[in-house]
């Protein structure tokens, strides 16, 4: 098949995913396990069909196709959820190179026997927890009742309606994990590189913390005697940010991206406030060490300003280091094709960290603009995802000899 025939495929593919969940602004919110998702999935499962090709659904809702049956095979996947008026391309793209790696197989009748998933709810926008539908078929097991999605809906009832298991059977038979990705920050954009090969992906910890103040008459209580939660959680914010800044390790990011001000009235002094607190790092130490910084910076605001608290450990996953041999071969592939890339690590979580508790998982970046990701701007060049299938093509011929 020809290079050009390739990129028109792929960009074909993600033309027909794109109208689903699409906001006014041109960005997408296609929520894990809402319908928006659902309809990524049935278009994934019409793809394939109209290829002829294998379809199977796990026990919590994955989507995995192939051109035949295999006992042991390669897995290359990655999600069809997004995050609230995100961009096209995050997650996407991976599984839309695993339908141009079918195609490619299929056509020059290649013996690798691999399979394309689309794995359910990678985001945490809906539950405040990533990689649920890779998790849960790796062996990891959660508190359903605690999971509440935007809507206020516990996933034990959505798992309910939908007949779903939150305790699936492990998936078996994988020779080895593999995943496209947008880089989602700069580096590659920046040293003028197509192609960046993940040694290592950062975990995250997600905290829900709770403000508890006093709503009182915003015109009748004098500044001295308020309990104003939203002031103290504006302190604890900025706070924040600076520990993140000033780590010693350098490389950890702390983050509040979700906050809810109660009762959020013109004329009431705030009297609660929710906040969310993302906290990830290359190193899981560290990652509890900022935990232990940001819990006391909450008790210290809170009694300065006599007010209650409670920090509730929404969520947590060790970072891993991939399977060096895999990086190795896949290295050797891009440079066996003469395409130049760097060692990298990743500061966002993927699907493949889930992975690395069963086989051996690689992940390959290819830029986007401006680092730009989790927003409508979002964009890839086609030619780069391309560039990177054909590194795993390469891999997989030789890994499948
Ligand atoms: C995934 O997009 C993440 O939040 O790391
Ligand atoms: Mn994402
Ligand atoms: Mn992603």
């Amino acid at each position: 098949m020809e290079y050009i025939d390739l990129t028109t495929y792929l960009n074909d593919i993600m033309k027909r995913f794109y109208p689903i969940g699409v906001e006014e602004d041109g960005g997408v919110t296609r929520l894990g396990y809402t319908r928006e998702e659902d309809l990524m999935h049935e278009e994934f499962v019409r793809i394939a069909k109209e290829e002829g090709y294998l379809v199977e659904t796990d026990e919590v809702g994955n989507t995995f196709i192939s051109i035949k049956n295999y006992d042991e095979y390669y897995l290359i996947g990655s999600h069809l959820d997004s995050v609230i008026n995100g961009g096209g391309y995050d997650g996407v793209i991976g599984v839309a190179v695993g339908l141009i790696l079918l195609k490619l197989i299929e056509e020059d009748n290649l013996d690798i026997p691999l399979k394309v998933a689309a794995f359910r709810c990678e985001e945490s926008s809906n539950f405040m927890k990533s990689t649920l539908g890779s998790g849960l078929i790796t062996g990891e097991s959660y508190d359903f009742d605690s999971l509440v999605s935007q809507k206020g809906k516990k996933l034990s009832e959505i798992f309910q309606n939908r007949g779903l298991n939150e305790k699936p059977e492990l998936i078996k038979g994988i020779k080895a994990y593999l995943e496209l990705h947008i880089e989602q920050g700069r580096i590659l954009e920046n040293k003028d590189l197509k192609i960046g090969i993940v040694d290592a992906i950062a975990g995250n910890i997600r905290l829900k913390a709770r403000i508890k103040g006093l709503a009182e008459h915003s015109g009748a209580t004098p500044m001295s005697l308020r309990k104003d939660a939203l002031c103290a959680a504006g302190e604890i914010i900025t706070a924040i940010e600076s520990i993140g800044k000033n780590y010693k390790s350098g490389t950890a990011v702390t983050t509040v991206g979700m906050i809810g001000n109660y009762p959020n009235s013109v004329n009431v002094i705030p009297g609660e406030v929710e906040f969310s607190v993302d906290i990830r790092d290359k190193s899981t130490k560290s990652m509890y060490d900022i935990k232990v910084e940001i819990e006391e910076l909450i008790e210290e605001v809170c009694n300065r300003r006599c007010l209650s608290y409670d920090i509730k450990l929404v969520s947590n996953a060790d970072s891993v280091v991939l399977d060096e041999n895999l990086r190795r071969d896949l290295s050797k592939a891009a440079k066996d094709l003469g395409i130049n890339h760097i060692i990298m690590s990743s500061g966002a979580g993927h699907d493949a960290m889930k992975f690395t508790k069963l086989t051996k998982a690689g992940l390959i970046f290819i830029p986007c603009n401006d680092g730009i990701s989790h927003n409508p701007e979002e964009y890839a060049e086609i030619e780069d995802a391309v560039c990177g299938a054909m590194i795993i093509l390469e891999y997989l011929k030789e890994a499948a000899k």
